[in-house]
């Protein structure tokens, strides 16, 4: 399945919608439709349970999307937070540079003004000369009350790091431990593209993990996974034209730490969790040149998208970049005390970064196979599908009680009596539903009703309503 019939699916089915589509739309923007909406929240609470409710040493805050601009400056973000530009002369179109220029030559480019001079690459849309014309910041600007111009936020982590004191201090938690925030991030993307790849205004689950550097290498985790490989493309392979190997997580500590290893390699494990094959995931080491402002090292998370490897997931090591620039701007100190060792420290910090638009993106790519949207049971937007063969009584009565019995469980179920009996399942299939509950004629002797399980053969009746929750506990 290509980009645009997934699209074309993914807004017949109720999952994505432009938004305002009656207006046209707007570009790198989106609405999330009845069952879109139930998928992305299940994505962003197995985010949430996994990472933040099941681990002790990570918490969680929900700070604001507009802030005070002085964030912005010390994070580096209205210096540095910017893409390179083409623009077409006659017809005004602008491309993001370094994807453009990457598409063309097949491969990272240093120098971009030097590759698109000597090139003379065409525009997409009417053929003419593209130039390039410099670099434009991606943040969107805004106006606080009257006059105090601010930006929304570009990220979620920037909230992380000016709250690290007030978490230290207020919930007394110990170091290494990790702060997670899920929210809204805004970009002014310069060409939005490929459906929800990328937007101007996405989700984001980032979690910045505080260490102390002297530390970095004690992770207590880190002895269950070290035998344990992941593909990965290294930097000297990528410049080599070398395809990604399958390398052991105890073989990469020349690269990285091991409380960095550890996170590259649990949300390497969410997604095959999620039922992602192995083979359409690889990670890549961020060439030097590419690294962002903050970052001293950066493993990404890739999907084999029908357009190619694309990042899903950034795992950078930030150091103590960002609680340095906050101490420095806004005059606060950023330091623990180690009682132990008698010393001030600013910790490091390593930041597993998730999009939740691209893991949406990739487990629908992945899911759909033969007509059928094959999502796991935590994934599914609708657990259950009640089918009463008939819109009357009794079937109605019964039909209300499973629902009941359900949804009072937390199970996501629809009462589906729409069009012909026999379009239901397939309907079902389609939109990913795990299982269906069918009341028919032998309802009425026994109170049975037939079970079907999306991705099973069989049919199981039974009177038992246990049998369902077993089914999707
Ligand atoms: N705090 C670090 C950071 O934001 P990033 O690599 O710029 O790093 C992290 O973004 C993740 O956010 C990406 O891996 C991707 O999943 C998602 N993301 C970034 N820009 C996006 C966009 N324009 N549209 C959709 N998702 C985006």
């Amino acid at each position: 399945m290509n980009l645009e019939e997934l699209y074309s699916y993914a807004k017949k089915y109720g999952f994505v919608f432009p938004s305002a589509e009656i207006y046209g739309g707007f570009s790198g923007f989106y609405d999330f439709g009845p069952l879109g909406v139930e998928l992305k929240r299940n994505i962003e609470n197995l985010l949430w349970k996994r990472f933040v409710t099941e681990k002790n040493f990570v918490v969680g805050i929900d700070g604001s999307i507009i802030t005070n601009p002085q964030i912005w400056n010390a994070s580096g973000h209205t210096q540095n937070f910017s893409d390179p530009v083409l623009v077409c002369g006659k017809c005004g179109s602008r491309f993001k540079a370094d994807s453009f220029v990457e598409e063309v030559a097949k491969a990272p480019v240093d120098d971009i003004a030097e590759f698109v001079n000597s090139h003379k690459l065409k525009c997409p849309n009417c053929g003419s000369e593209l130039k390039f014309s410099g670099r434009t910041n991606l943040m969107f600007e805004t106006i606080a009350g009257t006059k105090d111009k601010t930006y929304l936020r570009p990220e979620t982590a920037q909230l992380i790091f000016v709250n690290f004191k007030q978490v230290i201090n207020s919930y007394k938690i110990n170091l290494p431990f990790g702060i997670a925030q899920l929210g809204k991030s805004f970009r002014n993307e310069i060409s939005p593209r490929d459906f929800l790849f990328r937007l101007r205004e996405f989700n984001q689950f980032e979690i910045e993990f505080f260490v102390d550097p002297e530390e970095a290498n004690n992770c207590p985790y880190f002895d269950k996974i070290k035998e344990k490989t992941i593909p990965i493309l290294m930097e000297k392979d990528q410049l080599k034209g070398n395809p990604a190997r399958e390398v052991k997580l105890k073989d990469l500590l020349n690269k990285a730490t091991k409380w960095h290893l550890y996170w590259l390699w649990e949300f390497y494990q969410f997604f095959t969790d999620l039922g992602i094959s192995p083979e359409n995931l690889r990670i890549r080491e961020h060439l030097k040149d590419e690294l962002a402002h903050y970052a001293k090292t950066c493993f990404d998370i890739e999907y084999k998208f029908p357009f190619g490897w694309k990042e899903i997931h950034g795992c950078a090591y930030r150091s103590d970049f960002d609680l340095k620039q906050h101490q420095t701007y806004s005059k606060t100190k950023m330091d623990v005390f180690d009682q132990k060792r008698n010393k001030h420290y600013i910790p490091h910090v390593i930041e597993p970064s998730q999009g939740i638009e691209r893991a949406f993106l990739a487990t629908m790519f992945e899911a759909l196979k033969d007509d059928k949207l094959r999502l796991s049971k935590q994934l599914a937007p609708l657990k259950a599908a009640i089918l009463p063969v008939f819109n009357k009584e009794p079937f109605m009565e019964k039909a209300n009680f499973l629902f009941k019995e359900l949804t009072i469980r937390g199970y996501s179920t629809m009462i589906d009596v729409r069009g012909p009996f026999v379009k239901r399942y397939d309907y079902h299939n389609k939109i990913g539903t795990y299982l269906t509950l069918t009341l028919d004629y032998q309802t009425l002797d026994d109170d049975s009703f037939v079970i079907k399980l999306r991705d099973a053969d069989n049919f199981v009746r039974t009177c038992d309503t246990e049998k369902i929750f077993e089914l999707l506990n």
